[in-house]
């Protein structure tokens, strides 16, 4: 299949969740998918359902509401994708949670490089071929549309592929991704790959070749767009680049280079451009994951032009140093849009500009806490209109709720942080701790009342914007400890890991912002536990926000 549409395959939430510290609740999940499909992604991997069943119902959550079109509308809608190991059950929970979208996908893969047969899959390639052709057949009984990726196949032998790729196509395969797992192969060494695999697998033109590179040594973006002119017409990436060890490779960076280089590529993509700022923010808000600040595209820095001999070439023109306008890629980092006599109207308007849904309920808790912004701040921008929205869907529940908080440090006396918390039953909690300084003080005294174990492995704070009126943006990541149900299987070699969750939170005095990021974080951890089911439903249904799974049932 010889077209000019690179099909933009966007694996944030199954590789990109899986880099340290990404861990999402379902509610983010939705939102980032939600995001992903305005942005015009073709694919989304939205999990990898066998490894729990909340990973399930989340990847099923995203099919159901993403994967169709919104009542009485009939737009475009990205296919759905769970990704399987090659074994039935993997297949079953994928179907299992991808059918219910209107173009359901299932990846499934297994490994053919030396290394990983004998050493990881403990299989002879003989073996290998039969399993193949049986999982590939067996997802094809289920769903029309199936990939397969040969995992590590930048260091799998190229005979060998070459079968392994003729009985997925034999078996009912309609793409085949071809990984590079480990970031292991050089431009040319990748591009080589996919020419070969195309000018020796039968039949090869009858499905879409994909690629999927890592970043070990910095060379994603490289590979996949060598991959590209090789005849690769789907590209794995996720938002930012974020992903196991050095990440896969950047959507934006695919994105922008057949963009930008259209007369070397003369390809198109399907995304909407001036999207894409908007939705790393998105992401990196939600996973708390930062962006560097010379990240291309995204960075903050990306196109700022510090130096005057800089800014004077783009005065005189612009095109002397600049190859794409900010406005291209949706970067409006400092329009200020809001003040603080700015009414609802107004308010609204800026938030579906910016393209949040929100429900009344939502829109007014929004509209409440840009008040309490607006009464610090003089002058809100998008920036922080983003910040403080992505900050209110990361916490949707609330199981305790800080509802004061005073502290007094400094030089002359033991830091002490006072906190009226308030739980989801009603209960009110008010306690007093001292610490090595206001941070620690204010989390002792959350820890005595909430009392979840955990370790906090990170703590990042950062100014949102210019001024000395900046908010301050605090994020955490905590790991829960003592707690199995906290654990999370990686598909790729079945290793257990201690799940993390990341909070975040937005204020101008950053130990509010802290102490807000750490309570949502134990918040994440605490919905997780199942401990407070019955408590989260009936609130949920209070809100109006019964899933639509619930609705359906
Ligand atoms: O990197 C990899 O090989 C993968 C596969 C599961 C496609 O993520
Ligand atoms: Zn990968």
């Amino acid at each position: 299949m010889q077209d000019n549409t690179v099909r933009i395959f966007d694996t944030t939430l199954r590789d990109g969740e899986q880099s340290p510290g990404a861990s999402l609740t379902s509610d983010e999940k939705l939102e980032i998918a939600r995001a992903l499909a305005k942005l015009g992604v073709d694919v989304i991997e939205a999990g990898f359902p066998a490894a729990s069943p909340d990973d399930l119902a989340a990847v099923k959550k995203i099919a159901m509401e993403i994967g169709n079109p919104a009542p009485g509308q009939s737009q475009n809608v990205p296919i759905i994708c769970g990704l399987a190991r090659a074994s039935q059950k993997d297949i079953d929970a994928a179907w299992e949670a991808v059918q219910y979208a209107q173009k359901p996908r299932i990846h499934t893969f297994l490994a053919t490089s030396p290394i990983h047969m004998q050493y990881k899959l403990k299989m002879e390639p003989e073996e290998v071929l039969t399993k193949v052709g049986e999982m590939v057949t067996y997802a094809r009984s289920l769903c029309q549309d199936v990939e397969f990726s040969p995992e590590d196949a930048g260091r799998s032998e190229p005979e060998f592929l070459y079968k392994v790729l003729d009985v997925a196509i034999q078996a009912g395969a309609t793409t085949l991704n071809i990984p590079d797992t480990v970031g292991y192969t050089t431009p040319q060494e990748f591009g080589a790959l996919i020419a070969g695999i195309k000018q020796n697998v039968p039949n090869i033109d009858n499905v879409i070749i994909s690629v999927h590179c890592h970043d070990d040594l910095g060379l994603a973006t490289a590979n996949t767009l060598a991959g590209i002119q090789a005849g690769a017409r789907q590209a794995e990436v996720t938002m930012n680049g974020i992903g196991e060890r050095a990440g896969n490779t950047s959507s934006e960076e695919i994105v922008m280079a057949l963009h930008t280089r259209r007369q070397v590529f003369n390809l198109e993509t399907n995304i909407d451009t001036t999207l894409i700022t908007r939705t790393s923010r998105l992401v990196s808000n939600l996973t708390g994951v930062p962006v560097q600040p010379n990240k291309a595209i995204v960075g903050a820095n990306a196109f700022a032009h510090e130096a005057g001999i800089h800014q004077d070439g783009l005065l005189k023109h612009q095109s002397t140093y600049e190859i794409m306008r900010p406005e291209m890629v949706g970067e409006t980092q400092s329009r200020l849009v809001l003040g603080k006599h700015s009414g609802r109207h107004a308010f609204k308007k800026n938030m579906e500009s910016l393209g949040y849904e929100l429900t009344e309920d939502e829109m007014e808790q929004a509209f409440e806490r840009f008040k309490n912004l607006a009464d610090r701040k003089k002058n809100i921008t998008e920036t922080d209109l983003e910040a403080m929205i992505s900050d209110q869907i990361s916490q949707p529940v609330e199981i305790f709720k800080l509802e004061g908080l005073q502290v007094s440090c400094g030089t002359m006396g033991m830091p002490t942080a006072t906190v009226r918390l308030r739980d989801i039953q009603g209960n009110e909690y008010i306690n007093a701790a001292l610490g090595t300084g206001p941070v620690d003080a204010s989390f002792t005294a959350i820890n005595q009342v909430v009392k979840v174990e955990n370790t906090l492995l990170e703590y990042n704070v950062s100014a949102i914007t210019e001024g000395i009126d900046a908010i301050g943006h605090v994020s955490v990541r905590l790991s829960a400890d003592n707690e199995t149900t906290m654990q999370r299987q990686l598909p790729q070699n079945n290793q257990i890991r201690q799940r993390t969750f990341g909070g975040h939170g937005v204020d101008t005095d950053i130990i509010v912002a802290s102490t807000k990021a750490y309570l949502a974080a134990l918040n994440k951890i605490l919905a997780t536990s199942g401990k407070y089911d019955q408590e989260l439903k009936q609130l949920k249904k209070k809100q109006g926000k019964e899933t639509y799974e619930a609705v359906v049932a």
